[in-house]
C-alpha cells in the first residue's frame, strides 16, 4: 500500500501549528452519543482513528460531517446499541464507548478490539467501575453487554488511575440520577477536555484534572460546541525530531502547561527551549547530550506516549540514556527497529539503556505501533542517507498527514503509493 521515503540527515527549521489532541477527540467523540442533539468539535484532526469512531456513530444511527478541522456529529438518532466485531477492532480505544451508550442506549453491547501490541490492555477497572455504579454486566472474555437498569450516582475508586476507564465512569454517569464520585481519578488534560465538553452540553462534572472527580447527573445533554486541546504528544514528538535531526522549531498553538512533565527532558539533552503560553521554540545542537533516567508514568510524570519519539532522539545523543516504561508491559518494542538504524539500545524487561551513537545510518524500518512508527521515522531524519518506513497505517491513527507537517519543517520525506502492497514485517 503506502511506505514512508526519508532522506535524512537535514537540519529542521520554520514552524508548525499543533492538530487537536487524538486522546481528547476520542472521548469527546464517544461523549457525543450522550447529546440529544449536534455536537460542533472544533480542532478535529482527521486522524483514521477518529474516523473509525464516526464509523460507530454512523452504524449506531448518528451522523458525522466533516468541513475542514469542524467535526459535527448529532447522535440524536441513535436507535442501535450493539458495535459489531468490524467496527470494535478498527480501533483499540473503542471501549470507551461502553459508558456513553449503556448510558444513552439504556444497554450497549460490543466485542472487545483485537489484540494489543503495547500490552494486555485489560478492561477490568472500566467493568468494575461501572458495575459500582449499578451496571449489570456479562462478559464472556470476548463479547460484552452491559444494562444501565436500576444504575444511579454512587463512589467509584478506581484501584489504578485509568484514563480510559476514568473516561467511561465519567461518560456513564453524566445522565444518571444522583452524584457519582470518582476516587483516584486520571489526571490528563484530556480528561478535563472531555468534562469541558460534557459540561458545556449542560453536564454538571466538578473537578476533573484532579484526582477526585465529582458528577451531578442530569437528565438531558444539549446540542453544543467545543474546540479540542492541541495535541500534547504531537508537540513532543515534534521536539523530538528536532532533536533527532538539528535545527530550530518553532511549535505554534500548544498548551504550555500540558508539556511542563516533557519540558526539562529536552533541556537536559541540551535543547534550548523558548516558551510562550500557546508556542514553543526548540533550539536543538548538532548532537544532544544524553538524559540520566526517564521513568514514564501518569500524569503529571513523562507521558508514555512520548516515550518512543524521545528514545528515537537519544538514539544519536553523547552518552548513554537510561527509559523506563511503567505503563505498559510491551512498549519497547521500537527499540529493535531503532536498531535498524545503527542505534545501540540494550533492554531488559521494561527497561531500556540507549548508548548513544555519533551517527545513525538510513535503513529499512517498521512502525510497530502508534508511537513506535513515530520514533522510527523520528531516528530516520536523524540519520544519514535514504530510509523506507513500512506499516505507516499505524502512525495515520495519531498523526494528520505526517509527512506534510515534517515537509513543512524542511525534512526530504514523502509518502509513497507501493503497488506492490503493503509490506508487511515477519
Ligand atoms: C490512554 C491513551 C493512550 C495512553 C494511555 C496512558 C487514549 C485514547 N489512549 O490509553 O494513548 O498511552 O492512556 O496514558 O486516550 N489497565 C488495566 N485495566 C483496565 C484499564 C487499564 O489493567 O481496565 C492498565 C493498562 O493495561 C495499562 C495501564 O492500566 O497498563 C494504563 O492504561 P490506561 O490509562 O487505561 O490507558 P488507555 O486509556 O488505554
Amino acid at each position: 500500500m503506502q511506505y514512508i521515503n526519508i532522506n535524512g540527515g537535514r537540519v529542521l527549521g520554520g514552524g508548525l501549528s499543533v492538530h487537536g489532541a487524538k486522546n481528547s477527540v476520542l472521548p469527546i467523540l464517544a461523549g457525543s452519543v450522550l447529546i440529544d442533539g449536534e455536537s460542533v468539535i472544533h480542532n478535529c484532526p482527521d486522524l483514521s482513528d477518529v474516523k473509525s469512531c464516526t464509523n460507530i456513530i454512523e452504524k449506531l444511527g448518528g451522523s458525522a460531517k466533516r468541513e475542514g478541522d469542524t467535526l459535527c456529529v448529532n447522535a440524536s438518532d441513535i436507535y442501535y446499541s450493539e458495535i459489531s466485531k468490524e467496527l470494535m477492532g478498527q480501533m483499540r480505544s473503542s471501549i470507551i464507548f461502553l459508558g456513553s451508550l449503556s448510558a444513552r442506549r439504556g444497554r450497549a453491547c460490543m466485542f472487545l478490539p483485537g489484540g494489543c501490541k503495547i500490552g494486555a490492555r485489560p478492561i477490568d477497572i472500566h467493568l468494575r467501575a461501572l458495575q459500582s455504579l449499578g451496571y449489570k454486566i456479562s462478559f464472556d472474555g470476548s463479547f460484552i453487554c452491559c444494562e444501565r437498569d436500576s444504575a444511579r450516582g454512587g463512589a467509584v475508586t478506581l484501584p489504578f488511575p485509568s484514563v480510559g476507564a476514568t473516561e467511561n465512569t465519567i461518560l456513564a454517569s453524566a445522565l444518571l440520577d444522583g452524584r457519582t464520585v470518582i476516587n483516584n481519578a486520571a489526571r490528563e488534560p484530556e480528561i478535563e477536555d472531555l468534562a469541558a465538553f460534557l459540561n458545556s452540553a449542560g453536564a454538571r462534572i466538578y473537578g476533573a484534572g484532579s484526582s477526585v472527580i465529582e458528577i451531578e447527573g442530569v437528565k438531558k445533554l444539549n446540542s453544543t460546541e467545543h474546540t479540542v486541546i492541541p495535541d500534547r504528544i504531537l508537540a513532543s514528538s515534534i521536539m523530538s525530531a528536532a532533536a533527532a535531526a538539528g535545527g530550530e522549531v518553532t511549535i505554534k498553538s500548544i498548551t504550555l502547561s500540558h508539556l511542563v512533565p516533557v519540558l526539562p527532558v529536552f533541556e537536559e539533552m541540551g535543547c534550548k527551549l523558548f516558551v510562550s503560553k500557546s508556542e514553543l521554540k526548540i533550539k536543538a545542537p548538532k548532537r544532544i547530550k544524553a538524559v540520566k533516567s526517564i521513568v514514564t508514568g501518569v500524569y503529571p510524570s513523562f507521558p508514555t506516549d512520548s516515550q518512543a519519539p524521545v528514545m528515537a532522539a537519544l538514539c544519536r545523543a553523547k552518552g548513554s540514556s537510561i527509559i523506563k516504561e511503567t505503563i505498559f508491559e510491551n512498549r519497547l518494542q521500537h527499540a529493535a527497529e531503532l536498531s535498524r538504524f545503527g542505534a545501540d539500545i540494550v533492554v531488559s524487561d521494561r527497561t531500556a539503556v540507549v548508548n548513544g551513537v555519533s551517527t545513525l545510518h538510513g535503513a529499512e524500518a517498521y512502525c510497530t505501533d502508534l508511537r513506535g512508527g513515530a520514533a522510527v521515522i523520528i531516528a530516520a531524519l536523524g540519520a544519514e542517507g535514504e530510509s523506507r518506513i513500512y506499516n505507516i497505517n499505524h502512525v495515520d491513527r495519531g498523526y494528520e498527514k505526517i509527512e506534510a507537517q515534517l515537509s513543512q519543517l524542511g525534512a526530504d520525506i514523502r509518502r509513497i503509493n507501493d503497488e506492490k502492497g503493503q509490506q508487511v514485517k515477519t
